[in-house]
């Protein structure tokens, strides 16, 4: 149980570097696993997520050293990865779960994953049956974790996603990488597009059809390791930007966070709603990264549907956070994914926000949220859920109430931020 202390004193100052980027750092790991020669990654997420994936790819045989957030991967080729006599745990990662299917789809030896108990309820046919199509056999419990994959030599195939997913899409393109033939990947929406990128860095061949959509990917190419700085997640930085536009009289700095398009939907979105950003971007060959100032702003409701929720995803319950205190009413649709993360996160809001008396309206694809009501906690026990994304908005949410609050389940944030309560102190009035 962790106490949540209630308004601060005085508004967040300070500086922060907010720990590497989770999609990057899973993809970091994998494609350097199935490199040529020496992949070094810095300012690597070491939180239980990523490294889910870096002790997945060590019983697969590939040979990796991690010194705090430096790690470097002994790359053993696109096929070069060796069964696991054990049972891969995924832990409670998606990402890992999904991506590593496709490559072991193409792989000749079978493989079981297992997970958490929140990882086990969440769907995996979305990719068990397109690498089914490509050939290899897939066999989930019920849709579910444990899966048993038995790789083969797959063939290409031409395939209409059927979800905007960026962890089906890439698990599609690593797979891709090992068929006969090019693969052709048509999106609903576009989604973050890192392993298209990574891809290419790596010495891939993988194009992006103007219509942004069609993804078109070459087989068999010869990878090469490669040195790299994972930059600042957009995801975590979004907790400390929300923070500090709630929080009177607040001004921090946010340094090298990634700022690449497909992630960057609450930085639009805060900025529509009247949000005090100022961007400094920096000049790189990889990823945009930049340094953010954010200060305090009076907001305004906001209305967001299916097309815009893909940049968002992991930031929604945020959005959810900002509309709770602005002068009107938002109103969030198309967001129907958010019921298959960690936990059925629309739910998750919906109920914890109204222990602090928050308007909040309940959508089978959203939530719409009346700013104008006056907060009035009638419940000072929360819960995250098991959820990390939800404990870190509940910890922002218990800065803009006069009492304390209880948060339950709080060490959730070990998923992507283990740090995320002591950094936020950094941020807090000195009493
Ligand atoms: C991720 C994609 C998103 C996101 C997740 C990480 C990735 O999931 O929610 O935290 O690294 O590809 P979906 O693409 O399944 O929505």
């Amino acid at each position: 149980m962790k106490t949540l202390n209630g308004k601060p004193s005085a508004g967040l100052h300070g500086t922060l570097v907010v720990p590497g980027d989770k999609s990057i750092s899973h993809r970091g790991i994998m494609l350097g696993a199935i490199s040529e020669g020496t992949t070094h990654l810095s300012h690597f997420l070491t939180s239980a997520d990523c490294l889910s994936t870096l002790a997945a790819f060590q019983q697969l045989g590939v040979q990796i050293e991690r010194d705090d957030q430096e790690v470097t991967i002994h790359g053993v080729g696109l096929h070069g990865l060796q069964a696991s006599a054990q049972p891969l745990d995924m832990g409670n990662s998606g990402t890992t779960t999904r991506l590593i299917s496709g490559l072991l789809a193409g792989r000749s030896f079978t493989s079981t994953l297992i997970g958490d108990a929140s990882l086990s309820k969440r769907p995996m046919k979305r990719v068990s049956v397109p690498l089914g199509e490509m050939g290899a056999q897939i066999a989930t419990t019920d849709g579910h974790l444990p899966m048993t994959i038995t790789g083969s030599q797959l063939h290409s195939v031409t395939y209409q996603l059927q979800v905007a997913s960026a962890q089906v899409k890439s698990a599609l393109i690593l797979a891709a990488l090992q068929a006969d033939q090019p693969s052709t990947f048509v999106e609903q929406l576009p989604t973050r597009d890192h392993t298209e990128r990574m891809l290419t860095q790596f010495g891939g061949d993988i194009t992006t059809a103007t219509d942004g959509v069609t993804i078109t990917v070459q087989p068999q190419p010869h990878l090469t390791g490669q040195t790299m700085t994972v930059p600042g997640d957009m995801s975590s930085a979004a907790f400390f930007m929300v923070a500090a536009s709630l929080v009177p009289n607040s001004k921090i700095t946010l340094k090298d966070v990634g700022l690449n398009k497909t992630r960057t939907g609450l930085l639009d979105i805060l900025q529509r709603m009247g949000g005090k950003v100022t961007i400094d971007a920096e000049p790189t060959d990889g990823e945009p990264i930049g340094d953010l100032t954010i200060e305090t702003a009076d907001l305004h409701p906001i209305t967001i549907g299916a097309a815009e929720i893909p940049a968002v995803i992991d930031e929604l319950p945020l959005v959810a956070l900002l509309a709770a205190k602005a002068d009107g009413v938002s109103r969030i649709t198309g967001a129907e994914e958010l019921r298959v993360k960690e936990t059925d996160r629309i739910a998750a809001i919906v109920q914890e926000f109204k222990k602090l008396g928050i308007n909040i309206e309940e959508l089978p694809d959203g939530f719409v949220i009346d700013g104008r009501t006056p907060w009035h906690v009638t419940d000072t026990q929360l819960g995250a859920h098991d959820d990390h994304r939800i404990g870190m908005v509940l910890g922002v949410a218990g800065l803009l109430v006069d009492q304390p609050l209880e948060l339950a389940g709080a060490d959730s944030v070990r998923i992507s931020y283990p740090e995320f309560f002591d950094d936020l102190d950094t941020l807090l009035p000195k009493e």
